[in-house]
């Protein structure tokens, strides 16, 4: 289980000029090892990223969610509560969690790349629900926050296991397992590793993807759950080659890692492709992150950071680079 409750950090009040506004946070992740699996009961191995959302509450305004791109400072969208889609719903079910009646602006700015599996939508949420519950006097509800993201999550994701809510809230490198309903996190311990990230195109929804291993699943239940077991299996071994450095081996398990997310037809031509690219220039080990369809591979490459990443761009991908611990 979490060792504390983690809801309230990350909430706190601005005072500027004029206005009195909430400040909610909420962190991106990087699934290690254990996509998919982890939704059947399998351990996965996941890293909270620095990088995440921020968001302002701004009282006594009609309810309205806008997302604002960190970098460029644009707005990527604009939603009112009622509005059908994923992101109006999600805010509306954020609302009803938290604070039904709030008359509440609340502005999301986003300083991690959307929908490509690094946990924004998770991020946007947990942000977006600190900031409500704070500004409801509600603060320490740590209950009601986690209620909340999982209800907005339950719209993007549709069936999921929680371990990127528990990403978004709580941050750190740790082993995250769901058995009968219950989430654990065990924190981890790991040697410095810096993980090299790249976006190969854009990812499919993630609901999508999870509704189509769930189909695979009611097809070849059998077959499937001896994935899912190798899978968990795969994870189960990352924590001893994280706490002793062992990059080669960390290297071979998200190899095999990736093979078996193919298995489960989750990963595309461009998530290959990286994935070998990034091999042929030196790294040790490379997978696709998320739910895949589409989205990013990492690598782990201590002696040849520079050609992966240039390697990667080269092609015309984006590469991000993640310090661990
Ligand atoms: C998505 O980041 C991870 C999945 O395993 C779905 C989930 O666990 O909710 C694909």
């Amino acid at each position: 289980m979490s060792p504390e409750p983690r809801c309230g950090r990350g909430a706190e009040i601005e005072l500027t000029d004029k206005t009195r506004k909430i400040v909610g946070r909420g962190g991106g992740k990087l699934i290690l090892l254990g996509e998919h699996a982890v939704v059947y009961g399998q351990p996965a191995v996941v890293a909270g990223l620095g990088k995440g959302v921020t968001a302002f509450a701004l009282l006594g305004q009609e309810p309205t969610l806008e997302l604002i791109d960190g970098s460029t400072g644009r707005s990527l969208a604009r939603v009112r509560r009622g509005d059908d889609e994923p992101l109006a719903r999600a805010f509306a079910a954020i609302l009803e969690t938290i604070a039904p009646d709030a008359r509440v602006e609340v502005q999301a700015t986003v300083d991690l790349p959307l929908g490509v599996g690094l946990g924004s939508s998770a991020a946007i949420s947990a942000a977006v629900a600190r900031a409500l519950a704070k500004a409801s006097g509600k603060a320490d509800a740590f209950e009601l926050v986690e209620a909340a993201v999982d209800a907005a999550e339950a719209v993007f994701h549709g069936t999921a296991s929680g371990i990127d809510q528990a990403a978004a809230l709580g941050g750190g490198l740790f082993i995250y397992r769901r058995t009968d309903g219950f989430p654990e996190e065990t924190a981890l311990h790991c040697r410095p590793i810096t993980l090299l990230v790249c976006k190969a195109g854009k990812a499919a929804p993630t609901s999508e993807m999870v509704s189509s291993v769930a189909a695979l699943n009611s097809r070849f239940p059998e077959h499937t759950r001896s994935i899912f077991e190798s899978i968990g299996a795969l994870a189960a071994a990352a924590p001893a080659a994280l706490a002793a450095g062992e990059w080669d081996m960390l290297g071979e398990l998200m190899n095999l890692n990736h093979g078996l997310l193919a298995a489960l037809g989750v990963t595309t031509l461009e998530l290959d492709h990286a994935c070998h690219v990034a091999r042929d220039a030196g790294a040790l080990g490379a997978k696709l992150t998320g739910a895949g369809g589409g989205g990013c591979v990492y690598a782990v490459a201590p002696d040849n950071e520079e050609p992966v990443l240039k390697a990667w761009k080269e092609r015309g991908w984006r590469t991000f680079r993640f310090e661990l611990p």
